[in-house]
Formats: C-alpha cells, structure tokens, sequence
C-alpha cells in the first residue's frame, strides 16, 4: 500500500466508524481541530488508562498530579517560554500564506533542539524565496518571532495584569507543585511525578491529521533524581519508553531513537532522545525523553523566592534535584497505533461461507486499547435468540465495553467488529438455547471456542488480560 493511501485509509476509517471526525463541522469547520467520537474516545481513554497503570499504578515511585491549566503567568516567565516559546513566521506578500520558518529552508547548516520546548529551532544558509503555495517569487515579508502561547484575560478587564496563558505544556505545574507534593506524600529522591492533560499551542502549520494540532494531550513524568547516577536513570527511562511502545502496538520497526547530539541541544539539556516515528507523512517525533537537569526548579526558585531544595532524609544533604522527563502525546500515540495497527487482507479471511469475499480490515489493537472488547451477536434476530443474548449483553457490559449488533449477515457483523478492532464475538445460535453455551470468536486466530454461558464473563476475563 502506498503510504499516502493508508493515511487517507486512517482518516476515512476514523470519520466513518466514529473514532475521529473534524471539529465544528457543521459550521464549515475549524482548520486542523478534531473530535474523538464514540470509539475514539474509548481509544483515547484507554491509552491514557495503560499509561496511568504502568508508571503511577504499579510503580511505588510516581505519584500523579491534575493541575490547572491556566497557572500564574510568573510560570511561564520562570520557565523561558515567555521569551524563548517562538517559532519564527514569514508571510507571502501575495497570497497572505503564512509559513514557518524551518518549512521555507531549503539547505541545513545547524540543527539544534530548545530543551524546555522540545521543539527544533534550525540555522539554514539558504531561504527559498519562493512562496511554495503560490509560487510567487520575491515576495516573502521579513522574519517575525511568534510566540506559541495562547493568551487570554483572566476576568472582565483586559489589563497587563490580567493576562495569562493556557499552558504549552503540562511538565511546569509538577516542578511548581514539587513541595507540595513533596511534604504531602514523603516521596524520596528519586520519585516521579505524572500528569495526563491538554496543551496548547498556537501552532504556526498545523497538519498531517491529529500530529500536529493547537490542542492536544500530553503524558509527562518529571522524574527527580540525584545529579549523580543521571545517566543510569536516563537508559532505565528509554527502555520504559521502549516497553511503551510494545505495549500500545506501535510498530517497533517504524520506531527510531534519534540522539539529538551535542551542540545541537539547548544549554540546559545534557541529553535527549527523540522517539520518532516513520509516519506516512516522513520521520517524525513521537516522543521526546530529555535530561533537563535542575534547571526547571533552580528558574521557579529564583524567581518566586521560594525554597525548591530537597533534603536527603538520610544525609542532611540540601540540594535541588535534577529531572529525567518522557514527554508523551496521546493523539500521536493514537495515530502512530491506528497506523502500526491497520491491516487490510485481500480477498477476505475465510470467516464465513460467504461466497463474496472482499477486502476485509482488521485493527489488530492490543486488547488493552480496543475501543469495544467484546460484541455480541446473535445469530438471528428471532425473539428466541435475541432474548438470550441481550441478557448475555446486558451481564457482560457490567464488566466490559461491549456492543449489541442483529443486524446484517453473521459475516459483516464480524467484519465491522475486525474493523474497530474488537477482540472477541460472542455469537449467540440455536444451539445455545439448549446446550446453554455461545461461540466465542477470537478476532487475531478467528479461531472459535464453545463456552458456557456462565462461565463467559470469567472466560472473557481471562482472555483479556
Ligand atoms: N515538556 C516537554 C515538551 O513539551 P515537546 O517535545 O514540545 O516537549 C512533547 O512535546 C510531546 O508532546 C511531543 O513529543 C508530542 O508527542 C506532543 N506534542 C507536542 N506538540 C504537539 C502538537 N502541536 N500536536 C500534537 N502533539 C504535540
């Protein structure tokens, strides 16, 4: 399949089955925001649920945080993003388009990554001087420094002292709130803290479907450590990162973990990774894991006044901790596992005895992720089964997401059910009515297993952990 096609494949899919359509869409829309529907949002869900379990849920050294978006805008001050959050803007005089930067540079010289954004800031010899939507030559406006943020006013009155910001990432409240946690839960160095919510950019060229929006999910650690040992804390990290990928079903072979190399970090950042992905649409990042050192703490106690240091409890020793952080998006988690995920088999898999065999997809999800786990399915929609396997329905949906579905042929029914990735079918057929047993369906084997009725929540259970 040629890459593009599977991207159009990807969006087609969201928009027709419900798991992503375009926001605002019955106003003409509004360019690059996207809606999670029914499935998406369970898909959505579900990643920031696995995440949750594996580093705060079963780790003894992360603890979580729910702060608020808008924050004082000292933060943002402290932090650098006031002055440093900018992409730089050059417009075509003729058709008003406006372009990044890095997107009109047609030859690289030096590439170099701003550790307390994350984002590439690249040094280029050459311009292109021609607008590449128009064509026009010659008239592209002079470089302007963009800042990312959103502003906004707090309250009635638009007043300096009013402005504040809603945030460009999550990591800043942790290292605000990093004594309040800190006295609150006795954690000892090293611990994590772990925050799961909306940024907000005011991107230059959003695109490539969810990749890059204005708003979006991240999922963030600030793991405070001992300067001493970093490096040792920097590679457990990578292979939690590695772990990650594995358990969502990103395709490993498309991962790449890109050293971004000395010279080419920001002063603060003595290493980052890059997770990148090989999407349709090129190598891109997916994820990042940067060694910020203290920096964060040492600029927010400098400028609130505040004493940030921790204090070994076994020492005495008073120093302020140095940060691993795994920077994770969730809708380019959502994008990356539709696209490692997607399979579509030719002519069909051998289901059913329908003589019509089309093009069948199947989403092999990790049962973790898939939006629906079980559907249930009886074979006609005669009250003498339809009865039955409602209440088997109803019995199931205490414990699982499940659908109900009679309608259309057996076959499509399993189809529509491998299309959103749904691990098992339950059909319901004469049989059952006396045997007292359903048909489970495996979506991966398609092998199929008679189980008995009152043993298939268990079962199921079983199956999907
Ligand atoms: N706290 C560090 C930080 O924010 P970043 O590299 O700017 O670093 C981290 O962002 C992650 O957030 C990225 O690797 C990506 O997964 C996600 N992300 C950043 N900008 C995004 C955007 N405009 N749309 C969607 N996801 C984005």
């Amino acid at each position: 399949m040629q890459k593009n096609d599977l991207m159009e494949k990807i969006i087609s899919l969201s928009k027709r089955r419900g798991f992503i359509f375009p926001g605002s869409e019955i106003y003409g829309g509004l360019a690059n925001s996207y809606d999670f529907g029914p499935l998406g949002v369970e898909l959505k869900n579900n990643i920031k649920k696995l995440w949750w379990k594996m580093f705060v849920q079963e780790r003894e050294d992360v603890v979580g945080l729910d702060a608020n978006i808008i924050m004082n805008s000292k933060v943002w001050e402290a932090s650098g993003h006031l002055e440093n959050f900018n992409d730089t803007l050059i417009e075509c005089k003729k058709c008003h388009t406006r372009h990044r930067r890095e997107d009109l540079m047609s030859f690289w010289t030096v590439k170099y990554k701003i550790a307390s954004t994350g984002r590439y800031e690249e040094i280029a010899e050459k311009f292109s001087k021609e607008c590449s939507v128009c064509g026009s030559k010659n008239q592209l406006s002079d470089q302007r420094q963009f800042n990312l943020m959103f502003k906004t006013n707090l309250g009635p009155l638009e007043a300096q002292e009013n402005i504040v910001y809603l945030r460009p990432e999550t990591a800043q409240a942790i290292f605000v709130d990093f004594k309040q946690i800190l006295e609150t839960t006795r954690m000892k160095i090293p611990f994590g803290v772990a925050q799961i919510g909306k940024a907000f950019r005011n991107e230059i060229t959003p695109g490539n479907f969810i990749f890059r929006t204005r708003e979006f999910e991240q999922m963030e650690i600030e793991y405070f450590i001992k300067e001493r040992g970093w490096k040792e804390q920097f590679e457990k990290w990578l292979s939690e990162m590695k772990k990650w990928i594995k358990a969502v079903g990103i395709d490993e072979k498309l991962v790449k973990y890109v050293n971004i190399s000395d010279g080419e970090r920001a002063h603060y950042s003595k290493r980052t990774v890059d997770v990148e992905f090989e999407s349709p649409f090129g190598q891109k990042e997916l994820y990042g894991l940067a060694y910020r050192t203290n920096f964060d703490l040492s600029a927010h106690q400098k400028l609130s006044g505040k004493d940030l240091e921790y204090r070994d409890p076994e020492t005495g020793e008073k120093f302020i901790p140095h940060v691993i952080e795994p920077s994770l998006g969730v809708e380019r988690t959502v994008l990356a596992v539709l696209l490692s995920c997607y399979e579509e088999i030719k002519g069909g898999r051998s289901t059913t005895t329908e003589s019509v065999k089309e093009e069948e997809v199947v989403l092999r999800l990790p049962k973790a992720l898939a939006p629906i786990k079980v559907a249930v399915l009886p074979l006609s929609r005669k009250e003498e089964l339809s009865k039955p396997a409602k209440e088997i329905y109803h019995d199931l949906q205490k414990k699982f997401m499940c659908q109900y579905d009679e309608t259309a042929s057996i076959g499509k029914r399993y189809r529509r059910q491998d299309e959103i990735g749904t691990p098992f079918c339950v059909t319901v057929d004469f049989e059952s009515v006396e045997d007292k047993k359903v048909t489970v369906r495996d979506r991966d084997s398609m092998k199929q297993e008679r189980v008995a009725i009152k043993e298939l929540a268990e079962y199921l259970q079983k199956q999907l952990e």
